[in-house]
């Protein structure tokens, strides 16, 4: 069975004994429930490490007052077997208490890029997610680690954390893993009804029409976001929060299609929050 460390001081004893080993370390953060995306983000870092962590934590500070944290879903048993299956050779799954003692008050926070998409309707999101992210590269001191691309302003702030405060690893990011329908795999697809998976197809359908109509040659920024937010209007069931194209580096809007970009959404199916993307360079070729 795959070991599953519960503090900080296990794992710092595992990765010290890898390292006297001369081993390289990956290490693949996580909220657990995972999924096939998580699972191509694992094999990535066993292909390209000799030990891989997957830490399995349902961060607190990143979620707000009125969000899902007390209903996000947990399955470790689950968790385990797959991080097993997949090659992983570590779990860090701490308690809430073990990553924020008592009298924890220091945190990571960022300006500019966590100032659009997601950081405007979930203001305190990115401070959490830095802050733990660190936390997670302190303890592990790993080569590389492992982001998914579904969340792609979280990539681009760790990118920018790991420039801006000289961290040593190498961010690796990892394409979108979607369903056979289109519908990008999330843990909080669980929360959808079956009349509402179905209503959630709309936000695949909105990116690849946005996308071909990039790859066709669209450079009107606006015309991309107006394609994609009708489609959207069509379904009952959704509600837009954002559907936004930014720079890629730095998350500010841009009205021309004339450098790397991201075309984002955030879309409520009934009470679910869900998020896509795609990226581009300018000139409609993939990123
Ligand atoms: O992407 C996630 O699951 C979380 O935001 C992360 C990176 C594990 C931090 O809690």
């Amino acid at each position: 069975m795959i070991t599953i460390a519960e503090t900080v001081a296990e794992v710092r004893e595992q990765v010290k004994a890898w390292r006297k080993e001369g081993l390289s370390v990956g290490l693949v953060p996580t909220m657990g429930y995972l999924h096939e995306g998580h699972q191509s983000l694992i094999a990535r870092a066993c292909a390209e490490n000799d030990r891989v962590v997957v830490s399995v934590f349902v961060n607190p500070t990143q979620f707000g007052p009125n969000e899902d944290l007390a209903s996000y879903p947990r399955d470790l048993k689950h968790d385990a077997a797959l991080c097993e299956e997949t090659g992983a050779a570590l779990i860090f799954h701490p308690t809430p208490e073990e990553m924020y003692p008592n009298g924890f008050c220091s945190y990571v926070d960022m300006d500019v890029l966590t100032k659009e998409l997601c950081g405007l309707s979930r203001p305190v999101h990115f401070r959490g997610v830095c802050t733990v992210v660190s936390k997670l590269f302190h303890i592990v001191q790993p080569d590389r680690a492992y982001f998914g691309e579904k969340d792609a302003q979280q990539l681009a702030v760790i990118r920018r954390m790991v420039t801006d405060l000289n961290m040593n690893l190498q961010i690796v990011g990892c394409p979108i893993v979607r369903e056979a329908d289109g519908l990008a795999k999330s843990s909080r697809n669980t929360y959808l009804s079956p009349e509402e998976r179905k209503a959630a197809l709309v936000l695949s359908r909105s990116i690849f029409a946005g996308k071909k109509l990039a790859e066709f040659g669209e450079t009107d920024a606006q015309k991309l976001v107006d394609t994609m937010k009708s489609i959207i209007a069509s379904e009952p069931l959704a509600k837009i929060d954002y559907v936004k194209v930014v720079d890629l580096m730095t998350m500010q809007q841009i009205p021309k299609l004339d450098r790397p970009f991201l075309a984002a959404m955030a879309v409520y199916i009934g009470k679910t929050r869900l998020i896509d993307n795609f990226m581009m360079n300018a000139g409609g070729t993939a990123e």
